[in-house]
């Protein structure tokens, strides 16, 4: 990985833990995804070569940077999606200090309204990390914009396990995917989408 890089992800991870911390209000919170996650993450989207990326759920940017590196190399995009305007400027500062603003389009907004307005087929990976209550209300949406062999991503699934429990049973009952509950950082719901 390139140095800058490397560099700003350690800074992050220490600012988020840091701020976490000391944070009084859970909106302050950065509640980013883990290094290893980051890791993991950058070798799925390596893997399905992907060039069109959503995430929902930016907050200062920490594991878009891991998607974008990756979709980088693929000259792909990541389309990320927040509704906290402090947390999209800070977003956009890291983005820029990262050099990878460029291969970034930052929505503001609910993620709800922008998996509806997308085209069928239109991810490779959708990576989902907002407030969970929302997550099977988006299901029939995420199963259309994302592309047959496409990757579904969902953070924590150990954290947050009861939240999950009933997106969880909607993804592992559907039988156009195939799912595994990774037990890496805060846990990561990997699905595939079948090639049809
Ligand atoms: C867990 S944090 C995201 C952490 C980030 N993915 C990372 O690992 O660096 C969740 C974020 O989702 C945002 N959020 C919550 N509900 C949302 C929604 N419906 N649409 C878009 N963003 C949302 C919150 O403001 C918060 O910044």
């Amino acid at each position: 990985m390139r140095k800058t890089l490397a560099e700003l992800l350690a800074e992050l991870e220490r600012f988020g833990k840091r701020n976490d911390r000391a944070a009084k209000d859970v909106s302050r919170c950065m509640l980013n995804i883990t290094r290893e996650t980051g890791e993991l993450f950058f070798v799925l989207a390596r893997a399905v070569n992907a060039k069109d990326i959503l995430e929902i759920g930016t907050s200062n940017g920490y594991s878009t940077l891991w998607w974008t590196e990756a979709a980088r190399a693929s000259e792909g995009m990541v389309t990320t999606v927040e509704v906290s305007d402090w947390k999209i400027s800070l977003a956009e500062k890291n983005f820029r200090r990262a050099g990878l603003f460029r291969y970034i389009r930052q929505v503001r907004g609910d993620g709800g309204l922008v998996l509806k307005k997308r085209k069928a087929a239109s991810f490779d990976v959708v990576f989902l990390d907002s407030f969970k209550d929302s997550y099977v209300g988006w299901w029939p949406e995420v199963k259309r914009v994302l592309r047959p062999g496409g990757l579904l991503v969902a953070d924590n699934t150990l954290t947050h396990a009861g939240e999950m429990a009933g997106f969880m049973k909607l993804v592992e009952r559907s039988r156009e995917f195939v799912s595994a509950d990774v037990p890496v950082g805060n846990g990561e719901l990997v699905a595939v989408k079948a090639r049809g």
